[in-house]
């Protein structure tokens, strides 16, 4: 048999399975509570908008365009779009700012592509979105982590990015509601990540995935505003923002966004051009038509939802989780974090659960650039009504409590 991995450039070695892609198929079997996956309830689609938006496509004049090739940019209306939405949260731009990807998780893969060079250094928050990590892997980075307190001086990072042999190029977060844990990062951190990459002078990389979906709080001005507020202006920011539509209408269009200023943009389009040309203009169309016509009441609609939900599921955490457990208590997105005692093993939890209680949720070390705190948990709620959560926590309370008394 041929030797692949012979063949294979060396970037590939850190191309693995997903955990999470693995857990995914634990969604099929019916007797499962699932708190793995990390994606929207589909009974909350919006798909009688979205089923007129394509008869009206198929039945107008547009139909030829929608099939046809189109600009590598994105849809110019849909671009449009998005620069008024953004300018409610103080993204200050123009449609040529906008960047249409397919997904945000392209946008991950073009950075990466598009910063990084064997050895580089990517900060990332421990833990970060794994899909981050899995899209940054293949361009060959070495990671370090991003702290927002402070407690590492610049010199530090590029003390740690010089011993590998690259430089530091970028940091990236989440700053709402973020996968995995459901925080948000604080004005006072934001500010102090903007200066951290002044002083690096490095790139930020803001991903917006869930920043629709705050449930209570007063939302914070996202990375890019504050940059913007800053600089006077989008062509001097160094944050780069990207945002998607798949945690609030539907993520099988695969339609994500990037603004940034125009060098950034320039590239990205060359980039596009080069791997798949431009991304699908029906979805694009079907995307504008549905976000311009009921996109506030759509949020509306999701949120009121998961947030009972994210309530149901702390309420059941206070209720049957032992008192050497920790979780954060998010004010939005999909997430809860929790922390188990020291020792305590997350997967080996998993395959316990799942043969006795039942119940699935994601270990916390995949989310780890170093593989590090095993003894943590990704739970997420939006799939699963309040009863479900009730019993799925109280069912991994039991485990839980059982594993901390045998161990101890
Ligand atoms: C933080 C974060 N960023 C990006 C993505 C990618 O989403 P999409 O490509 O569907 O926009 C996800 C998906 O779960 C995510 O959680």
């Amino acid at each position: 048999m041929l030797d692949w991995e012979q063949l294979f450039a060396t970037r590939s070695s850190r191309m693995r399975a997903s955990e999470i892609r693995e857990l995914l198929k634990l969604l099929d079997q019916p007797d499962i509570i699932s708190f793995a996956g990390g994606i929207p309830d589909p009974a909350l689609f919006p798909d009688a908008a979205f089923k007129e938006a394509y008869s009206d496509i198929f039945s107008g004049q547009q139909v030829n365009a929608a099939l046809q090739y189109s600009v590598s940019e994105g849809y110019k209306p849909l671009r449009e779009w998005i620069a008024k939405d953004v300018a409610k949260i103080g993204i200050d731009c123009t449609p040529d700012n906008v960047f249409i990807t397919s997904g945000s998780q392209q946008a991950l893969d073009y950075l990466g592509k598009l910063f990084l060079s064997p050895k580089d250094t990517a900060l990332v928050t421990w833990p970060t979105y794994l899909g981050a990590l899995s899209a940054f892997n293949a361009y060959e980075p070495n990671y370090d982590q991003l702290s927002l307190n402070g407690n590492r001086t610049p010199e530090a990072y590029r003390d740690t990015a010089a011993k590998i042999g690259g430089s530091v190029k970028f940091a990236y977060l989440s700053a709402d509601f973020s996968n995995p844990t459901g925080e948000t990062v604080d004005l006072a951190g934001r500010e102090k990540l903007l200066a951290l990459a002044d002083e690096l002078d490095i790139a930020i990389l803001e991903d917006a995935a869930y920043q629709h979906l705050r449930y209570d709080g007063e939302a914070i001005p996202p990375i890019m505003a504050l940059d913007i507020a800053r600089r006077g202006g989008i062509e001097n920011t160094r944050t780069i923002y990207s945002g998607s539509f798949s945690k609030t209408l539907a993520p099988g269009l695969r339609v994500g966004f990037v603004i940034a200023a125009m060098p950034v943009i320039r590239k990205l389009v060359l980039m596009k051009q080069a791997a798949d040309l431009h991304s699908s203009t029906i979805n694009q169309i079907a995307i504008e038509h549905v976000a311009s016509r009921g996109f506030d009441a759509q949020v509306a609609k999701i949120r009121a939802v998961y947030s009972k939900r994210r309530d149901a599921m702390l309420a059941a955490l206070d209720k049957y989780m032992p008192k050497n457990a920790t979780w954060t208590r998010p004010e939005g997105g999909m997430f809860v974090w929790v922390t188990l005692p020291e020792g305590m093993d997350g997967a080996e939890l998993l395959a316990k659960s799942i043969a006795t209680e039942k119940v699935a949720f994601v270990p916390g070390k995949a989310f780890y650039a170093d593989g590090s705190n095993a003894n943590t948990l990704r739970m997420s709620f939006s799939c699963a009504d309040e009863t479900m959560i009730d019993e799925g926590i109280k069912r991994l309370g039991r485990l839980i409590s059982n594993a901390i008394r045998a161990a101890a």
